[in-house]
Protein backbone atom coordinates (compact mmCIF):
# COMPACT_ATOMS: atom_id res chain seq x y z
CA UNK A 1 0.00 0.00 0.00
CA UNK A 2 1.73 3.24 -0.84
CA UNK A 3 1.83 5.81 2.25
CA UNK A 4 -0.37 8.30 0.72
CA UNK A 5 -3.24 5.63 0.76
CA UNK A 6 -2.51 4.68 4.45
CA UNK A 7 -2.03 8.41 5.74
CA UNK A 8 -5.45 9.34 4.11
CA UNK A 9 -7.40 6.67 5.30
CA UNK A 10 -5.65 6.91 9.14
CA UNK A 11 -6.57 10.72 8.50
CA UNK A 12 -10.26 9.49 7.57
CA UNK A 13 -10.75 7.44 10.44
CA UNK A 14 -9.63 9.90 12.51
CA UNK A 15 -11.81 12.80 11.24
CA UNK A 16 -14.76 10.35 10.97
CA UNK A 17 -14.80 9.24 14.27
CA UNK A 18 -14.59 13.12 15.28
CA UNK A 19 -17.08 13.71 12.78
CA UNK A 20 -19.45 11.51 14.62
CA UNK A 21 -18.78 12.44 18.21
CA UNK A 22 -19.58 16.07 17.21
CA UNK A 23 -22.82 14.75 15.42
CA UNK A 24 -23.67 13.21 18.50
CA UNK A 25 -22.85 15.88 20.78
CA UNK A 26 -24.97 18.55 18.97
CA UNK A 27 -28.16 16.18 18.47
CA UNK A 28 -27.69 15.67 22.48
CA UNK A 29 -27.21 19.74 22.44
CA UNK A 30 -30.01 20.15 20.45
CA UNK A 31 -32.01 18.05 22.25
CA UNK A 32 -31.32 19.51 25.54
CA UNK A 33 -31.78 22.63 24.34
CA UNK A 34 -35.02 22.06 22.47
CA UNK A 35 -36.62 20.26 25.69
CA UNK A 36 -35.60 23.48 27.96
CA UNK A 37 -37.34 25.63 26.07
CA UNK A 38 -40.64 23.73 25.43
CA UNK A 39 -40.31 23.61 29.48
CA UNK A 40 -39.91 27.28 29.76
CA UNK A 41 -42.51 28.36 27.33
CA UNK A 42 -45.09 25.53 28.98
CA UNK A 43 -44.40 27.43 32.31
CA UNK A 44 -44.47 31.03 31.04
CA UNK A 45 -48.04 29.37 29.51
CA UNK A 46 -49.00 28.05 32.90
CA UNK A 47 -47.81 30.98 35.05
CA UNK A 48 -49.61 33.23 32.74
CA UNK A 49 -52.98 31.00 34.10
CA UNK A 50 -52.70 31.31 37.56
CA UNK A 51 -52.06 35.23 37.30
CA UNK A 52 -55.29 35.56 35.43
CA UNK A 53 -57.23 33.51 37.72
CA UNK A 54 -55.68 35.02 41.16
CA UNK A 55 -56.29 38.68 39.43
CA UNK A 56 -60.02 37.73 38.95
CA UNK A 57 -60.66 36.25 41.86
CA UNK A 58 -59.04 39.07 44.12
CA UNK A 59 -61.32 41.86 41.55
CA UNK A 60 -64.40 39.99 40.56
CA UNK A 61 -67.47 40.26 43.25
CA UNK A 62 -69.55 37.81 43.54
CA UNK A 63 -72.49 39.75 42.33
CA UNK A 64 -70.56 40.03 38.90
CA UNK A 65 -69.65 36.43 38.95
CA UNK A 66 -73.11 35.77 39.76
CA UNK A 67 -75.06 37.79 36.52
CA UNK A 68 -71.80 36.53 34.17
CA UNK A 69 -71.20 32.66 35.11
CA UNK A 70 -68.22 33.51 32.33
CA UNK A 71 -66.55 35.18 34.93
CA UNK A 72 -65.78 32.35 37.23
CA UNK A 73 -62.07 32.64 37.53
CA UNK A 74 -61.74 28.68 36.59
CA UNK A 75 -64.16 29.56 33.69
CA UNK A 76 -62.14 32.49 32.67
CA UNK A 77 -58.76 31.17 32.91
CA UNK A 78 -60.03 28.16 30.68
CA UNK A 79 -61.12 30.21 27.85
CA UNK A 80 -57.79 32.42 27.97
CA UNK A 81 -55.58 29.41 28.08
CA UNK A 82 -57.29 28.42 25.28
CA UNK A 83 -57.22 31.44 23.22
CA UNK A 84 -53.52 31.53 24.12
CA UNK A 85 -52.79 28.16 22.95
CA UNK A 86 -54.47 27.69 20.11
CA UNK A 87 -52.67 26.68 16.68
CA UNK A 88 -49.72 25.47 19.43
CA UNK A 89 -49.08 21.94 20.25
CA UNK A 90 -49.46 23.09 23.49
CA UNK A 91 -52.19 21.49 25.73
CA UNK A 92 -53.22 23.08 28.22
CA UNK A 93 -55.77 21.84 31.26
CA UNK A 94 -56.63 22.71 34.99
CA UNK A 95 -57.11 19.98 37.28
CA UNK A 96 -57.88 18.74 40.50
CA UNK A 97 -57.91 16.10 42.96
CA UNK A 98 -61.09 17.48 44.48
CA UNK A 99 -62.82 18.61 40.74
CA UNK A 100 -65.86 20.31 40.49
CA UNK A 101 -66.40 19.60 36.79
CA UNK A 102 -65.62 16.41 35.65
CA UNK A 103 -63.91 18.03 32.56
CA UNK A 104 -61.11 18.78 34.72
CA UNK A 105 -60.67 15.18 36.81
CA UNK A 106 -56.85 14.43 36.54
CA UNK A 107 -55.88 11.85 34.43
CA UNK A 108 -53.71 8.71 36.54
CA UNK A 109 -50.73 11.14 35.55
CA UNK A 110 -51.62 14.33 36.78
CA UNK A 111 -53.48 12.27 40.07
CA UNK A 112 -49.75 11.11 40.79
CA UNK A 113 -48.18 14.49 40.60
CA UNK A 114 -50.84 15.82 42.90
CA UNK A 115 -50.34 13.15 45.24
CA UNK A 116 -46.71 14.49 45.45
CA UNK A 117 -47.84 18.24 45.42
CA UNK A 118 -49.85 17.79 48.02
CA UNK A 119 -47.11 16.01 50.65
CA UNK A 120 -44.31 18.16 49.60
CA UNK A 121 -43.22 22.02 48.50
CA UNK A 122 -42.43 21.04 44.59
CA UNK A 123 -43.17 23.90 42.94
CA UNK A 124 -43.16 22.67 39.34
CA UNK A 125 -42.85 18.93 38.19
CA UNK A 126 -41.94 18.07 34.04
CA UNK A 127 -40.71 14.74 32.49
CA UNK A 128 -40.92 13.15 29.04
CA UNK A 129 -43.17 10.20 28.81
CA UNK A 130 -44.31 7.94 25.84
CA UNK A 131 -41.42 6.79 23.47
CA UNK A 132 -40.57 7.30 19.84
CA UNK A 133 -42.72 9.06 17.93
CA UNK A 134 -45.88 9.41 21.02
CA UNK A 135 -42.89 11.59 23.15
CA UNK A 136 -44.76 14.18 25.43
CA UNK A 137 -43.69 16.55 27.50
CA UNK A 138 -45.73 16.64 30.53
CA UNK A 139 -45.37 19.98 32.98
CA UNK A 140 -47.28 20.94 35.55
CA UNK A 141 -47.71 23.44 38.11
CA UNK A 142 -49.31 23.45 41.56
CA UNK A 143 -52.22 26.03 42.29
CA UNK A 144 -52.98 27.36 46.01
CA UNK A 145 -56.02 28.47 47.36
CA UNK A 146 -55.22 32.24 48.15
CA UNK A 147 -57.60 34.37 50.50
CA UNK A 148 -60.11 35.33 48.06
CA UNK A 149 -60.30 31.81 46.45
CA UNK A 150 -62.55 30.95 49.59
CA UNK A 151 -64.85 33.59 48.81
CA UNK A 152 -66.21 30.52 46.55
CA UNK A 153 -64.15 27.18 47.69
CA UNK A 154 -64.22 27.76 51.72
CA UNK A 155 -67.30 26.58 53.68
CA UNK A 156 -70.60 25.71 52.04
CA UNK A 157 -72.36 28.50 54.38
CA UNK A 158 -69.43 31.21 52.84
CA UNK A 159 -70.19 30.30 49.12
CA UNK A 160 -72.65 32.54 46.94
CA UNK A 161 -76.15 30.93 46.15
CA UNK A 162 -75.31 29.82 42.55
CA UNK A 163 -72.11 27.98 44.46
CA UNK A 164 -74.36 26.08 46.52
CA UNK A 165 -76.93 25.33 44.49
CA UNK A 166 -74.42 23.67 42.19
CA UNK A 167 -72.84 22.14 44.36
CA UNK A 168 -74.49 20.61 47.50
CA UNK A 169 -72.87 20.50 50.85
CA UNK A 170 -70.83 18.06 51.61
CA UNK A 171 -69.16 18.31 48.15
CA UNK A 172 -65.16 17.82 48.51
CA UNK A 173 -64.74 21.12 46.50
CA UNK A 174 -65.52 23.03 49.58
CA UNK A 175 -63.32 23.65 52.88
CA UNK A 176 -60.03 24.74 51.14
CA UNK A 177 -58.09 27.14 53.45
CA UNK A 178 -55.40 29.77 52.60
CA UNK A 179 -52.24 27.73 51.19
CA UNK A 180 -53.51 24.49 50.55
CA UNK A 181 -53.25 22.77 46.85
CA UNK A 182 -56.38 23.63 45.37
CA UNK A 183 -55.24 21.64 41.75
CA UNK A 184 -52.68 22.57 39.04
CA UNK A 185 -52.54 24.11 35.56
CA UNK A 186 -51.68 20.57 33.25
CA UNK A 187 -49.40 21.27 30.29
CA UNK A 188 -48.38 18.65 27.12
CA UNK A 189 -46.56 19.10 24.21
CA UNK A 190 -46.07 16.14 22.11
CA UNK A 191 -42.31 16.19 20.98
CA UNK A 192 -42.57 14.30 17.57
CA UNK A 193 -42.71 17.33 15.54
CA UNK A 194 -39.64 19.04 17.72
CA UNK A 195 -37.75 15.65 17.18
CA UNK A 196 -38.27 16.32 13.76
CA UNK A 197 -37.22 19.26 13.15
CA UNK A 198 -34.03 18.31 15.33
CA UNK A 199 -33.50 15.83 12.88
CA UNK A 200 -33.78 17.83 10.20
CA UNK A 201 -31.55 20.31 11.43
CA UNK A 202 -28.42 17.65 12.54
CA UNK A 203 -29.41 15.75 8.81
CA UNK A 204 -28.40 19.64 7.13
CA UNK A 205 -25.65 19.83 8.98
CA UNK A 206 -24.13 16.10 8.45
CA UNK A 207 -24.30 16.84 4.67
CA UNK A 208 -22.76 20.39 5.53
CA UNK A 209 -19.92 19.33 7.87
CA UNK A 210 -19.01 15.96 5.83
CA UNK A 211 -18.60 18.10 2.54
CA UNK A 212 -16.00 20.26 5.05
CA UNK A 213 -14.71 16.40 5.56
CA UNK A 214 -14.82 15.34 2.26
CA UNK A 215 -12.38 18.55 1.40
CA UNK A 216 -10.15 18.29 4.53
CA UNK A 217 -9.26 14.78 3.99
CA UNK A 218 -8.97 15.80 -0.20
CA UNK A 219 -7.03 18.65 0.47
CA UNK A 220 -4.91 17.16 3.45
CA UNK A 221 -4.16 14.19 1.14
CA UNK A 222 -3.00 16.82 -1.38
CA UNK A 223 -0.57 18.51 0.69
CA UNK A 224 1.18 15.42 2.08
CA UNK A 225 1.56 13.83 -1.12
CA UNK A 226 2.99 17.29 -2.37
CA UNK A 227 5.54 18.65 0.32
CA UNK A 228 6.34 15.45 1.87
CA UNK A 229 5.85 12.22 -0.61
CA UNK A 230 6.24 13.39 -3.72
CA UNK A 231 10.31 14.71 -2.98
CA UNK A 232 10.79 11.33 -1.16
CA UNK A 233 9.47 9.47 -4.12
CA UNK A 234 12.16 11.51 -6.24
CA UNK A 235 14.94 10.61 -4.15
CA UNK A 236 14.25 6.74 -4.05
CA UNK A 237 14.05 7.54 -7.88
CA UNK A 238 17.53 9.01 -7.83
CA UNK A 239 18.85 6.41 -5.31
CA UNK A 240 17.95 3.85 -7.89
CA UNK A 241 18.74 5.29 -10.62
CA UNK A 242 22.27 5.69 -9.20
CA UNK A 243 22.10 1.74 -8.22
CA UNK A 244 21.35 0.42 -11.62
CA UNK A 245 23.49 2.47 -13.59
CA UNK A 246 26.40 3.04 -11.21
CA UNK A 247 26.52 6.16 -12.40
CA UNK A 248 27.09 9.15 -9.45
CA UNK A 249 27.38 12.15 -11.67
CA UNK A 250 23.77 13.01 -11.94
CA UNK A 251 22.55 15.26 -8.71
CA UNK A 252 19.11 14.81 -7.33
CA UNK A 253 17.46 18.70 -7.86
CA UNK A 254 16.35 20.08 -4.29
CA UNK A 255 13.56 21.94 -4.19
CA UNK A 256 12.69 22.63 -0.38
CA UNK A 257 15.05 23.34 2.27
CA UNK A 258 13.31 21.41 4.72
CA UNK A 259 14.67 17.24 6.03
CA UNK A 260 13.77 16.29 2.51
CA UNK A 261 16.25 18.86 1.14
CA UNK A 262 18.61 18.41 3.76
CA UNK A 263 18.17 14.81 2.80
CA UNK A 264 18.47 15.48 -1.05
CA UNK A 265 21.39 17.47 -0.14
CA UNK A 266 23.22 15.12 2.05
CA UNK A 267 22.78 12.24 -0.89
CA UNK A 268 24.31 14.10 -3.77
CA UNK A 269 27.45 14.72 -1.50
CA UNK A 270 27.61 11.57 -0.92
CA UNK A 271 27.33 10.70 -4.81
CA UNK A 272 30.02 13.17 -5.17
CA UNK A 273 32.13 11.89 -2.63
CA UNK A 274 31.77 8.62 -4.45
CA UNK A 275 32.29 9.55 -7.98
CA UNK A 276 35.64 11.45 -6.87
CA UNK A 277 37.16 8.12 -4.76
CA UNK A 278 35.74 5.85 -7.95
CA UNK A 279 37.64 8.04 -10.57
CA UNK A 280 40.65 8.13 -7.92
CA UNK A 281 40.75 4.44 -7.96
CA UNK A 282 40.64 3.56 -11.87
CA UNK A 283 43.19 6.53 -12.19
CA UNK A 284 45.53 4.66 -9.78
CA UNK A 285 44.41 1.29 -11.46
CA UNK A 286 45.06 2.92 -14.71
CA UNK A 287 48.15 4.33 -13.70
CA UNK A 288 49.33 1.16 -11.91
CA UNK A 289 48.55 -1.15 -15.34
CA UNK A 290 50.39 1.34 -17.55
CA UNK A 291 53.55 1.24 -14.84
CA UNK A 292 53.83 -2.91 -14.78
CA UNK A 293 53.26 -2.89 -18.64
CA UNK A 294 56.77 -0.83 -19.65
CA UNK A 295 58.54 -2.82 -17.34
CA UNK A 296 61.43 -5.15 -18.21
CA UNK A 297 60.01 -8.18 -15.92
CA UNK A 298 57.04 -10.02 -15.92
CA UNK A 299 54.95 -9.11 -13.15
CA UNK A 300 51.25 -10.69 -11.53
CA UNK A 301 49.41 -9.64 -9.23
CA UNK A 302 47.50 -12.17 -7.19
CA UNK A 303 44.52 -12.51 -4.85
CA UNK A 304 45.64 -14.75 -1.16
CA UNK A 305 44.38 -18.20 -3.24
CA UNK A 306 46.77 -17.65 -5.86
CA UNK A 307 44.46 -16.60 -8.48
CA UNK A 308 46.10 -14.00 -10.74
CA UNK A 309 44.17 -10.54 -11.42
CA UNK A 310 46.66 -8.40 -13.04
CA UNK A 311 49.61 -9.43 -15.22
CA UNK A 312 51.53 -7.28 -18.03
CA UNK A 313 53.09 -8.31 -21.24
CA UNK A 314 56.11 -10.28 -19.90
CA UNK A 315 54.41 -12.04 -18.15
CA UNK A 316 51.97 -13.20 -21.09
CA UNK A 317 55.37 -13.86 -22.17
CA UNK A 318 56.59 -15.97 -19.82
CA UNK A 319 53.69 -18.15 -19.09
CA UNK A 320 53.07 -18.51 -23.09
CA UNK A 321 49.10 -17.34 -22.54
CA UNK A 322 47.67 -14.15 -23.83
CA UNK A 323 46.03 -12.07 -20.97
CA UNK A 324 42.82 -12.95 -21.27
CA UNK A 325 43.52 -16.59 -20.49
CA UNK A 326 45.89 -15.82 -17.92
CA UNK A 327 43.80 -14.06 -15.57
CA UNK A 328 41.87 -15.97 -13.56
CA UNK A 329 44.23 -19.09 -13.20
CA UNK A 330 46.05 -20.02 -10.07
CA UNK A 331 49.92 -18.87 -10.19
CA UNK A 332 50.51 -21.97 -8.31
CA UNK A 333 49.84 -24.14 -11.20
CA UNK A 334 52.91 -22.88 -12.72
CA UNK A 335 55.44 -23.47 -10.35
CA UNK A 336 57.24 -26.25 -10.28
CA UNK A 337 57.26 -26.15 -6.20
CA UNK A 338 54.32 -23.44 -5.21
CA UNK A 339 54.75 -24.88 -1.60
CA UNK A 340 56.91 -21.75 -0.54
CA UNK A 341 54.95 -19.38 -2.09
CA UNK A 342 51.77 -21.04 -0.08
CA UNK A 343 53.47 -21.23 2.96
CA UNK A 344 54.91 -17.36 2.37
CA UNK A 345 50.82 -16.24 2.37
CA UNK A 346 49.58 -18.33 5.24
CA UNK A 347 52.42 -16.81 7.32
CA UNK A 348 51.60 -13.56 6.62
CA UNK A 349 48.13 -13.63 7.58
CA UNK A 350 49.49 -15.65 10.82
CA UNK A 351 52.12 -14.21 11.43
CA UNK A 352 51.49 -10.62 10.17
CA UNK A 353 54.76 -11.20 8.21
CA UNK A 354 56.68 -13.76 5.89
CA UNK A 355 60.43 -14.47 5.24
CA UNK A 356 58.81 -14.92 1.66
CA UNK A 357 57.61 -11.14 1.20
CA UNK A 358 60.35 -9.16 0.44
CA UNK A 359 62.86 -10.88 -0.27
CA UNK A 360 64.40 -12.82 -3.74
CA UNK A 361 64.40 -16.47 -3.98
CA UNK A 362 64.63 -18.76 -6.74
CA UNK A 363 61.74 -20.65 -8.04
CA UNK A 364 60.97 -22.95 -11.10
CA UNK A 365 58.71 -21.67 -13.57
CA UNK A 366 56.73 -24.42 -15.93
CA UNK A 367 54.67 -22.90 -18.78
CA UNK A 368 52.09 -23.65 -20.43
CA UNK A 369 53.63 -25.89 -23.15
CA UNK A 370 55.58 -28.11 -19.65
CA UNK A 371 58.60 -26.26 -20.02
CA UNK A 372 60.72 -25.13 -16.93
CA UNK A 373 61.89 -21.99 -16.08
CA UNK A 374 64.38 -20.91 -13.39
CA UNK A 375 63.58 -17.84 -12.26
CA UNK A 376 64.47 -14.77 -9.20
CA UNK A 377 60.50 -14.00 -7.63
CA UNK A 378 60.38 -11.07 -4.93
CA UNK A 379 56.88 -10.41 -3.97
CA UNK A 380 54.89 -7.76 -2.21
CA UNK A 381 52.05 -7.14 -0.57
CA UNK A 382 49.66 -4.32 -1.05
CA UNK A 383 46.61 -3.96 1.77
CA UNK A 384 43.58 -2.77 0.39
CA UNK A 385 40.34 -2.39 2.91
CA UNK A 386 39.12 -5.16 1.63
CA UNK A 387 41.56 -8.08 1.19
CA UNK A 388 45.39 -8.46 0.73
CA UNK A 389 46.52 -8.63 -2.89
CA UNK A 390 50.35 -10.15 -3.62
CA UNK A 391 52.62 -8.83 -6.41
CA UNK A 392 55.17 -11.14 -8.11
CA UNK A 393 57.99 -9.70 -10.19
CA UNK A 394 59.80 -12.76 -11.63
CA UNK A 395 63.44 -12.28 -13.85
CA UNK A 396 64.55 -14.92 -15.94
CA UNK A 397 67.56 -16.78 -14.83
CA UNK A 398 70.10 -17.23 -18.39
CA UNK A 399 71.85 -19.94 -17.89
C1 LIG B 1 -66.69 33.29 42.32
C2 LIG B 1 -66.46 31.98 42.81
C3 LIG B 1 -65.10 31.38 42.65
C4 LIG B 1 -63.94 31.95 43.02
C5 LIG B 1 -63.64 33.30 43.63
C6 LIG B 1 -62.94 30.96 42.71
N1 LIG B 1 -63.54 29.84 42.16
FE1 LIG B 1 -62.56 28.19 41.55
N2 LIG B 1 -64.26 27.49 40.80
C7 LIG B 1 -65.50 28.05 40.92
C8 LIG B 1 -66.47 27.28 40.20
C9 LIG B 1 -67.92 27.61 40.06
C10 LIG B 1 -65.78 26.24 39.61
C11 LIG B 1 -66.34 25.17 38.66
C12 LIG B 1 -66.19 25.68 37.25
C13 LIG B 1 -66.68 24.76 36.18
O1 LIG B 1 -67.85 24.37 36.27
O2 LIG B 1 -65.93 24.46 35.29
C14 LIG B 1 -64.38 26.38 40.00
C15 LIG B 1 -63.37 25.51 39.60
C16 LIG B 1 -62.08 25.62 40.04
C17 LIG B 1 -61.05 24.67 39.69
C18 LIG B 1 -61.17 23.47 38.73
C19 LIG B 1 -61.42 22.15 39.42
C20 LIG B 1 -62.83 21.90 39.57
O3 LIG B 1 -63.21 21.94 40.73
O4 LIG B 1 -63.55 21.63 38.59
C21 LIG B 1 -59.92 25.07 40.31
C22 LIG B 1 -58.56 24.40 40.22
C23 LIG B 1 -60.24 26.30 41.00
N3 LIG B 1 -61.58 26.59 40.84
C24 LIG B 1 -59.30 27.04 41.69
C25 LIG B 1 -59.61 28.30 42.19
C26 LIG B 1 -58.61 29.16 42.77
C27 LIG B 1 -57.11 28.79 42.94
C28 LIG B 1 -59.19 30.30 43.08
C29 LIG B 1 -58.55 31.50 43.68
C30 LIG B 1 -57.45 32.13 42.95
C31 LIG B 1 -60.60 30.17 42.72
N4 LIG B 1 -60.84 28.94 42.21
C32 LIG B 1 -61.51 31.15 42.90
C33 LIG B 1 -65.75 29.20 41.60
C34 LIG B 1 -64.82 30.06 42.11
Amino acid sequence: MRITTKLTLIISCLLIVLFITLAWTSYRHDQQMALQETVGKARAIARQIIETRDYLSSVVTTAQVEQNPALIPQVAATRIARRLTQGSPYYVRQVSLRYRNPQNRPDSYEQAVLQQFKGSQVSEQFKVVGTGDHETLRYLLPMVAAQSCLACHGTFEQAPRFVQQRFPKGHPSYNYHPGDLIGAISVSVPLSGLQQAIMRGIRQEIVLEGTILLLLVLVTGWLINRIILAPVAKVSEGIEAVATSGNFTSPISVASHDEIGRLVTSFNDLMAELEQRTRQRRESDERYRNFIEIAQSPIVTLLPNGKIVIANQKAEKLFGLSKEELLGQCIFEFMADPQPLQQGIADYFSAGGSQMIGTTSRQTIRDICGRLFEVEMVVSVSQTEKEAMFTAILRAIKD
